[in-house]
């Protein structure tokens, strides 16, 4: 089953110049292709378009504030399956609780700054693709 997810790679993974070993990781496996890829600065609009799921939790506020401090790289990824595998080479949302060999489990510690975002969903990415690549058919 062919899909398409929006992929974030968020300002820390840039900051620590670990694109590559993510992008890497993208890449190698058999038959998903990267569509688009853009190094971009967010605007707070476009992040609370994206989280708007989490308009009041606590941690909404510095989300958003740590998104906004610095480039992403984000990425429009195709292949079979890629919406629950690039969840599964993500790992959970909380990196000490991430299995090692998952890309939040071998780099991240804190869980704002778990380095990547990928849709949780056929639904979300349909919504998502369409705040970051509205041109995209
Ligand atoms: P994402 O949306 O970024 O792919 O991550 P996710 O589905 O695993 O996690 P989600 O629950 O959607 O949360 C979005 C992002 O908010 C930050 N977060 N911080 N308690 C906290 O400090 C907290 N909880 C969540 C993380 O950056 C998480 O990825
Ligand atoms: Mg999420």
């Amino acid at each position: 089953m062919t899909q398409r997810t929006l992929v974030l790679l968020k300002p820390d993974a840039v900051r620590r110049g670990l694109v590559g070993e993510v992008i890497g990781r993208i890449e190698r496996k058999a038959d998903w292709k990267i569509a688009a890829l853009e190094l971009r600065q967010l605007d707070r609009a476009t992040l609370e378009q994206h989280y708007a799921e989490h308009v009041g939790r606590p941690f909404y506020e510095p989300l958003v504030e740590f998104m906004l401090s610095g480039p992403v790289v984000v990425m429009v990824v195709d292949g079979e399956r890629v919406i629950e595998g690039v969840r599964q080479l993500a790992g959970p949302t909380d990196p000490i609780a991430a299995a090692p060999g998952s890309i939040r489990g071998d780099f991240g510690t804190i869980v704002r700054e778990n380095l990547i975002h990928a849709s949780d969903s056929e639904e979300s990415a349909i919504r998502e693709l369409k705040i970051f690549f509205p041109g995209l058919s």
